[in-house]
């Protein structure tokens, strides 16, 4: 066999979320979250429209008084609370080498501003790891994957208030000392830059409750920079062996055209989307977003400290997620299309999943050369997949080789980035086990290796399956990346 363009001990494995794969969303002591709130709405309804955002104390209300249906996709899960003993032992024999999974915070602390965490919510971690280590998988866990604690929200407004950075470095501070035996990688906020676009799910405000918008948003971020600059300072000071990364859903932007108008409209639109890692892994606040704060009316309110909070306690890695690229144009009235949280112009060359997303392979490399170039730190892939339906033929067969298909291409430009010199600590591909989508809380659009029977309204076995892509990964990671 040639020699793998993949470095030894590279990081192979999957990647999940609490709050889209866990269910029990009640027990053992957990209180409730963000995306516990959010109903499932069919597509017929909501055709392309994405919304995820409560946006009123009103609608809350409503929501927790069983107005909104009782369609709570986030709630159920896959039931990993309960089948993480199977569910694991199937990522050994893929031979993960890591599993990336975010902790419940309103499992930890119920309400998130007690002192005291909760011990079952503990244990249950205590447990996943246990188990993840007894196969040597190395965890890799997010410390907030949209899973604030609602009462965050409904007493303080999410992250527009300072008083959410001492109470998550206080949760941070618990797991680290809880788990640091266990746990050596660590990511603060699962693409941080979704506060931005999606003011509730990204940090935890009801946007109309408030009168400038845009000044609450930055200040809500400055919040989360702030909290996890100081995570990364407390995770080194508790576990001295860890590393600890940013998280960014990275969105690479193609200019429509060589005019010099829709270049400078990419060049913006990519710097505002690395303005978030700018700052993680920089230290400081780039010069570019001055005008944009100063247009927009926008004061951050920073206190003494801060700055060399962020400019000390940098992250030792940049992790990120990556599904598509998009395209951006000058020209007024263009017809966006819509990906995940992002939208741009249709890219003609390249082709798209089911849900509209632009398949686009080499924008990994691009992605990947480009943030290496700007950072010069180690880079992790801990999000990459291919949302789509899956069907279980007669024979229980699924032959999932669209998936297969959009692996191998990107697994394959990231091989190719290792070779132009880009430091890779390691890939997780999204939803490695079937699970509740984020943006649409649909069970039917699957990511998996592993199929769950479950559909959009519950129903079903929960009987885990292997797909044909199952066997596939389990040999690209034995084979360190060389046959795809
Ligand atoms: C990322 C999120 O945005 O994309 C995940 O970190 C999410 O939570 C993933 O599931 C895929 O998006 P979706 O909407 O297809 O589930």
């Amino acid at each position: 066999m040639k020699k793998s363009r993949f470095p030894e001990g590279f990081l192979w494995g999957g990647a999940t979320a609490a709050n889209q794969f866990e269910g029990a969303y009640n027990e053992g002591g957990k209180g409730l979250s963000i995306f516990d709130m959010v109903t499932f709405v069919p597509k017929e309804e909501r055709g392309n429209n994405i919304e995820m955002d409560v946006k009123s104390a009103k609608e809350l209300e409503e929501l927790l008084a069983g107005n909104g249906g009782d369609n709570f996709p986030k709630r159920r899960g896959i039931d990993f609370y309960h089948r993480y003993k199977e569910d694991i032992a199937l990522f050994a024999e893929m031979g993960f080498k890591t599993f990336r999974m975010s902790i419940s915070w309103p499992r930890i602390f119920p309400n998130g501003d007690e002192r005291e965490p909760n011990e079952e919510g503990l244990a249950f971690y205590d447990r996943v790891f246990d188990e993840l280590l007894k196969y040597d998988i190395e965890p890799l866990v997010t410390l907030s994957h949209y899973e604030i604690p609602l009462n965050l929200v409904q007493k303080y407004n999410g992250w527009a208030d300072r008083r959410l950075v001492d109470f998550f470095v206080h949760y941070a501070e618990t797991v680290f000392n809880r788990y640091k035996g266990k746990v050596k990688y660590w990511l603060t906020f699962n693409e941080i830059n979704i506060s931005t676009l999606s003011p509730y799910i990204g940090s935890g405000i009801l946007i109309d409750e408030v009168e400038n918008k845009e000044q609450t948003i930055y200040q809500a971020l400055h919040h989360q920079f702030v909290a996890s600059a100081r995570a990364v300072k407390a995770c080194h000071e508790i576990i001295p062996d860890s590393m600890i990364g940013c998280m960014l859903a990275r969105m690479e932007v193609y200019p429509e055209t060589c005019n010099p108008d829709d270049v400078l409209e990419a060049l913006h639109e990519n710097q505002m989307n690395l303005f978030f890692t700018d700052v993680q892994v920089r230290g400081y606040y780039p010069s570019f977003m001055n005008r944009y704060f100063e247009e927009n009316n926008i004061q951050i309110d920073m206190h003494p400290g801060d700055e060399e909070i962020l400019y000390q306690h940098t992250v030792d890695f940049l992790s990120f997620s990556y599904y598509m690229s998009m395209v951006a144009s000058s020209a007024p009235g263009k017809k966006k299309e819509k990906g995940n949280f992002f939208s741009g112009v249709k890219n003609p060359y390249l082709e798209a999943s089911d849900w509209g997303w632009q398949i686009d392979p080499k924008g990994l490399r691009v992605a990947l050369r480009q943030m290496y170039d700007r950072y010069q730190v180690p880079l992790f892939i801990v999000e990459n997949g291919l949302g789509a339906y899956d069907t279980v033929e007669e024979d229980g067969a699924i032959n999932d080789d669209y998936r297969i298909d959009y692996l191998r291409a990107h697994i394959d430009q990231m091989g190719e980035a290792i070779k132009d010199g880009v430091e890779v600590m390691g890939y997780t591909s999204w939803g490695c086990i079937d699970l509740i989508s984020a943006s649409t809380s649909e069970m039917s659009k699957r990511y998996g290796f592993i199929y769950v029977d479950q559909d959009d309204y519950g129903n079903g076995t929960l009987e885990r399956r292997k797909k044909k892509s199952f066997d596939w990964y389990k040999n690209v990671i034995a084979t360190n990346g060389e046959v795809l």
